[in-house]
């Protein structure tokens, strides 16, 4: 059985005390999450040993970095590393986010060898992948999302491959309020598994967890987790709003 996510993506935005408040609030509910369910809060870098440390008592819930260096260490002014992360006992990290490719110039390349790097360090990369709305208009989203898959993770051997978590967050999707229809998430997840059955094995392929980002609020999740292929979400805006990713939590499937 595929673990189920829910992970929320804060991006830039709170202050430490509005960072402590949510946290409590959110840790403050109940949820019975089974042993296929997880919970990652992906918090700005001044707030992870924090956030840590409040969450050190729930099994099931991580800290994920929003980023990491592809270096261990070394003169790279303001980045932090994959050594840095673990020290602090930070075992997940988005890798690869649209905002980081767009506004950063991520390259292919370059998120390789950051997943790469956090394979080497054992701490989970939620690779995101996903095309723009030009992309999706002249219907070239499929791919658009393969070429992405093989440039920064197809290389990768079976037994690596099956340690990543993979988001598809079209970029149309993302704060826009314009979630992708049920439909359109399902046949895309439903294609990433099948690149990656063609590519490892149908085994490889029924392991890894496909998140879906892109404007999940409480209102839409259950409809979206329920999808076959859909194992949780990545979720910005509606993250920052406690009783939100609340019920998205609660959404995710058993
Ligand atoms: P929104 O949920 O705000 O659309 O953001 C999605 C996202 O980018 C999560 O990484």
């Amino acid at each position: 059985m595929r673990v189920q996510i829910a992970a929320a993506n804060w991006k830039m935005n709170l202050t430490v005390r509005e960072a402590e408040k949510l946290l409590e609030v959110l840790l403050g509910e109940s949820y019975e999450l089974t042993e296929n369910q997880k919970v990652v809060f992906a918090v700005p870098a001044p707030y992870l040993t924090i956030a840590e440390e409040k969450i050190a008592k729930h099994s099931q819930m991580f800290i994920a970095a929003q980023n990491v260096y592809s270096k261990k260490s070394g003169a790279y002014t303001g980045e932090v590393s994959v050594t840095m992360l673990q020290s602090i006992g930070v075992d997940h990290v988005i890798i690869g986010h649209s905002e980081r490719r767009e506004y950063f110039g991520e390259t292919d390349e370059l998120i390789a060898g950051k997943v790469n790097i956090c394979l080497e360090t054992n701490i989970t990369s939620i690779f995101c992948c996903g095309e723009a709305l030009p992309v999706r208009e002249v219907n070239q989203q499929n791919s658009y999302v393969s070429h992405q898959l093989e440039e920064s993770l197809f290389y990768l051997p079976a037994e690596q491959i099956v340690k990543v978590v993979i988001a598809y967050e079209p970029i149309w999707a993302i704060g826009t309020g314009k979630t992708a229809s049920s439909e359109q998430v399902q046949e895309m997840h439903a294609f990433i598994r099948s690149q990656i059955e063609k590519r490892y094995g149908i085994e490889e392929a029924q392991s890894i967890s496909i998140l879906y980002g892109g404007s999940v609020k409480a209102a839409n999740a259950k409809e979206i987790f329920s999808q076959p292929d859909v194992d949780g979400g990545l979720v910005g805006g509606a993250s920052l709003i406690a009783e939100e990713f609340i019920a998205i939590i609660k959404a995710l499937k058993v």
